[in-house]
């Protein structure tokens, strides 16, 4: 991913500056091209040439020495840049970074610079806890700057705690997945789509019915990445509060009896179903033609189970990849695993609706995917964006697509 990307590392002046050393040659290795800025306590750790002799380019330590008479080297290296990391970043650089200010070649490049920017912090540990670090890091956080966390251990300091340098290889592979975000491949090209999304609504009466608080966030953030993987994508939804995403086919639906028409339809000519939809397991038996009037202080209500539409997906499929999801509060793993093998799934994506960071109506979901194993991957808490993202890359692997056609590799 990282091939023919330009990467400008910025290195600040912390021990770990030598950790920075590796992180460049892995980079390098990789196919990209390397940059490195350093601030003027990195050079007293490390010297320019040895970043020099790693990336086969001369290192930036000074905001006037300008080596190219045609540019501004500050402007063009940010214009240029694909990526920016910053490893390690003191907490003097992010600091800086907070408040704008820009007053050697690392800060005015990071100021000049619309790229992605990922931080990678390193120092002790009471710094790393100091309310100003951590009021910095999240006013950088906001503006959509990226941590890689540093690790805990043995400290160069001699502390023990939380802030040694990610290693070189973790910041490395945070950066291949960040270009992956940005610009997948279209791993699902030629394949067709179908996402379910929304809460079901089942009537009572003209003018009252039951539904559930599905947003359709997490359906409609599963179909617009599935586009951009390159799918042709179909999106049945029912009740939702999101916008509707765009260059996908659109069906609307109420009810999970009508959900579940719509869906039969197109399953023959579906490859790929992901079932993000809130269905209900039950509808009101005899919905009113009328509105229900106000009479006796009781009113009992009868409900009849709805179909399951995943379970008769999973009863005909036969070339499609299926994918559920299941809904919990307790027990995730079980409850999961349960449902995959009675709707008979490919993959299901278990999201506890409990934890204030997943479910219903957020932006962002804590995805644990599981087959018929077990556990297969579990992300982190992520926008439901980048949970859908890796979602479909996870389900595009199992798909076995992005393969040459018969070949096992
Ligand atoms: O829409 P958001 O606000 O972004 O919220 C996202 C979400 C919480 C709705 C989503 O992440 C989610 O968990 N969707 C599944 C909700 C659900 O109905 O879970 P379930 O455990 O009840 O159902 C298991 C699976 O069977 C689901 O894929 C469901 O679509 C499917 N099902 C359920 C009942 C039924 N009658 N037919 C079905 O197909």
């Amino acid at each position: 991913m990282l091939k023919g990307k330009t990467v400008v590392v910025g290195v600040s002046g912390g021990i770990a500056a030598y950790k920075a050393v590796a992180l460049c040659s892995r980079l390098t290795q990789a196919g990209a091209n390397v940059r490195v800025i350093m601030t003027e306590g990195a050079a007293k750790f490390v010297t320019p040439l040895t970043f020099q002799s790693i990336t086969r380019h001369a290192v930036y330590t000074d905001t006037f020495d300008e080596q190219d008479a045609s540019v501004i080297a500050h402007i063009d290296l940010a214009d240029r840049a694909d990526l920016i990391v910053v490893a390690p970043a003191t907490a003097n650089v992010i600091a800086k970074m907070a408040h704008g200010l820009a007053d050697d070649m690392l800060t005015t490049t990071l100021l000049a610079a619309t790229c992605p920017i990922v931080v990678a912090p390193a120092m002790n540990v009471h710094m790393y806890e100091h309310p100003a670090v951590v009021e910095n890091m999240n006013t950088l956080r906001l503006r959509g700057i990226r941590f890689v966390e540093p690790g805990t251990g043995q400290l160069a300091c001699g502390y023990v705690g939380k802030g040694r340098l990610a290693e070189p290889e973790q910041i490395a592979a945070y950066l291949e997945q960040l270009v992956m975000e940005n610009e997948p491949p279209k791993l699902l090209a030629g394949k067709r789509v179908l996402i379910t999304a929304g809460g079901t609504v089942e009537r009572i009466d003209p003018v009252r019915y039951i539904t559930n608080d599905s947003s359709g966030k997490m359906g409609f953030a599963i179909a617009e990445q599935a586009r951009r993987l390159g799918a042709e994508v179909t999106l049945v939804y029912a009740s939702v509060s999101e916008k509707l995403p765009e260059g996908v086919e659109l069906v609307r639906v109420q009810s999970a009896l009508d959900m579940m028409d719509a869906v039969l339809e197109r399953f023959s000519d579906t490859d790929l179903v992901v079932k993000a939809a809130a269905v209900a397991d039950y509808r009101p038996a005899e919905p009113a033609a009328q509105k229900i009037k106000k009479q006796e202080d009781e009113l009992t209500l009868r409900l009849v189970k709805n179909p399951d539409i995943l379970a008769a997906l999973g009863q005909r499929k036969t070339k499609q990849f299926l994918v559920g999801f299941a809904a919990e509060t307790n027990d995730l793993e079980l409850h999961a695993m349960q449902k995959l093998q009675r709707k008979n799934c490919d993959l299901i994506v278990a999201n506890d609706v409990t934890d204030p960071l997943a479910g219903f109506g957020k932006d962002t979901n804590v995805l644990h995917v599981f087959d018929g194993n077990g556990p297969a991957a579990s992300f982190p808490p992520l926008s439901k964006h980048e949970a859908a993202l890796r979602l479909l890359l996870l389900t595009a692997e199992r798909m076995g697509c992005g393969r040459p056609a018969g070949g096992n590799e």
